[in-house]
């Protein structure tokens, strides 16, 4: 089965979490778009969801393919919310932001009673990191926030390249809120909970893509068939 496949798989699987009349947190990637897909058939048989889009790309494609939308101003509260993950542990503790929605998809997940990743199996790993984590950090002083994170990170010895990422003209990557992210190659990290209050104690630092203790559940699809993670 290729990669999309499975991802199309797992977007199948996890529409068995929503029922009818719920809020929804709608997250942000390609596995995320074939959830929405998938999501917006269901919507045109009947079903009836009103959704929160983690970035303009998702509402684009949610407005596009007929999925009504709200904002948490409207909707503070959301019943579940399913997203992708750049890496998924046993603990469900995950890295995100691959996509750069990384704010807007840990405030909507923040608001939900209940988190379901949606992966294929490349995203399964022992120990967080292989994959750089996305740092969210403000342009305003953008280097001193750097050398701010070069410094915490040493005090937990990790160490690694922090590149500010680019978009395809090589210009500065900005996220929906304007915002830089710095990818930090950190390689595998020990104390994903430390480095997270490392990175909240930095005043430049918006948010970074370490996600823990939001995931309820995980469904993975692997070679074998759709696993559900808890
Ligand atoms: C976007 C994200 C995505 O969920 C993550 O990058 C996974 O994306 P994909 O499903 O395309 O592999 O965090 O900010």
């Amino acid at each position: 089965m290729s990669q999309q496949a499975m991802k199309i798989e797992a977007a199948r699987a996890a529409l068995e979490y929503v029922d009818n009349g719920m809020r929804l947190g709608i997250g942000t990637g390609s596995t995320a778009e074939e959830f929405v897909k998938l999501l917006a058939e269901r919507v045109s048989e009947g079903l009836e969801i009103i959704g929160v889009p983690t970035s303009e790309r998702t509402a684009k494609l949610c407005t596009e393919l007929g999925v009504p939308l709200t904002s948490l101003e409207e909707t503070p509260e959301l019943d579940l919310t399913i997203d992708g993950a750049d890496e998924l542990d046993a603990n469900l503790s995950l890295i995100k932001g691959g996509g750069g929605a990384l704010l807007r998809e840990k405030i909507v997940a923040f608001a939900s009673k209940r988190m379901v990743v949606i992966a294929d199996g490349s995203k399964v790993v022992d120990k967080l990191g292989a994959f750089p984590l996305p740092i969210e950090i403000n342009v305003f002083g953008s280097g001193a926030t750097i050398k701010a994170i070069e410094a915490a990170a040493k005090r937990l010895e990790l160490a690694g390249p922090l590149k500010i990422r680019e978009n395809r003209d090589g210009d500065e990557f900005k996220t929906d809120g304007g915002h830089l992210i710095v990818d930090a190659s950190f390689g595998h990290i020990c104390d994903p909970e430390a480095l997270s209050n490392a990175l909240h104690a930095i005043p430049g630092v918006v948010e970074h893509g370490l996600f823990i203790g939001l995931a309820d559940t995980a469904v993975v699809a692997q070679e074998s068939g759709v696993e559900i993670k808890t």
